[in-house]
């Protein structure tokens, strides 16, 4: 469940420091994609501990800060580093970076991760737009009483990542010299990860990649209205396929190997969404 009245206190947290804050885009930076905020002009910035119902968010890789930014003149609101369903915490401070920025009048999300690579050409380093999910982490934040807030009772989900979105990421990427790959993501539920009889039973259902995040940050933003864009960093590639076993210093290793490549495509990115809105 959802905890409305904390979601309130965060954003009167937050408005009571940045008045004048009217975010048009929205970030969330997951595993190992902290560092791309060094292509922003930084304004101003709140730890995460501070804001009630957010917390530490306790996984290496993930700054824990809430940053106040601007770059093709937009004004960007980006959460260095995200909490996850693992953690047991509760859905709401995983809701709450989608509850502050409608609140605050944005219109577009972009959800990043680090994920494993499903279908065999997605080798580490390559990075993925999020095309559409599957919901393998056996819940759903929208569970609980009805609020109006995250759009109707049973949201649509034919288009979640939404398509001309997708189409500004190619360009970024091309802009930036890069050519991105484009998949399903499934998330199941961590913290541990997947066997390789997962992975093969993953592949068959359609996936192309595997991680522990997004889907519900994504679910809710497109319920209530915001236009969503996804992008994950391959960072190894799934259990099976790799002869290797798996470890959150390979996924940030490899994150911190793509990172100048990371940064172009996030600035190209939002001087897409800036030029669409001239
Ligand atoms: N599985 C789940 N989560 C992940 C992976 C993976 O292989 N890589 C990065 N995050």
């Amino acid at each position: 469940m959802i905890d409305r009245t904390i979601l309130d206190q965060a954003l009167s947290h937050v408005r009571g420091k940045w008045p004048h804050a009217r975010p048009r885009l929205g970030m969330i930076l997951g595993s190992g994609w902290s560092e791309v905020i060094g292509s922003f002009n930084v304004k101003d910035a709140i730890s995460y501990e501070d804001i009630p119902g957010l917390g530490k968010t306790g996984v290496v890789g993930h700054a824990g800060r809430l940053v106040l930014a601007e770059s093709a003149g937009l004004e960007l609101l980006v959460f260095q580093g995200r909490r996850h369903f693992y953690e047991g915490v509760g859905w709401t401070p995983i809701a709450l970076p989608i509850f502050l920025l409608k609140s605050l009048g944005a219109k577009t999300l972009l959800v990043t991760n680090a994920a494993g690579g499903v279908r065999k050409d997605l080798v580490p380093g390559t990075l993925m737009i999020i095309s559409d999910h599957i919901n393998f982490l056996g819940a759903n934040p929208l569970v609980g009483a009805h609020d109006s807030f995250w759009g109707p009772r049973f949201p649509d989900q034919s288009e979640v990542y939404n398509a001309s979105l997708r189409k500004l990421i190619v360009q970024a990427g091309q802009n930036a010299g890069e050519t991105l790959a484009e998949g399903v993501y499934l998330a199941d539920s961590g913290p541990t990860y997947e066997s390789p009889a997962e992975i093969r039973a993953f592949a068959a259902l359609g996936a192309d990649a595997v991680g522990m995040s997004t889907v519900p940050e994504a679910l809710l933003a497109n319920a209530a209205g915001l236009r969503v864009a996804g992008l994950s960093c391959i960072t190894n590639s799934a259990a099976g396929i790799s002869e290797n076993p798996l470890s959150h210093e390979e996924v940030t290793e490899t994150t911190r190997l793509a990172m100048e490549r990371m940064k172009k495509v996030l600035l190209n990115f939002v001087e897409e969404v800036a030029r669409e809105r001239r």
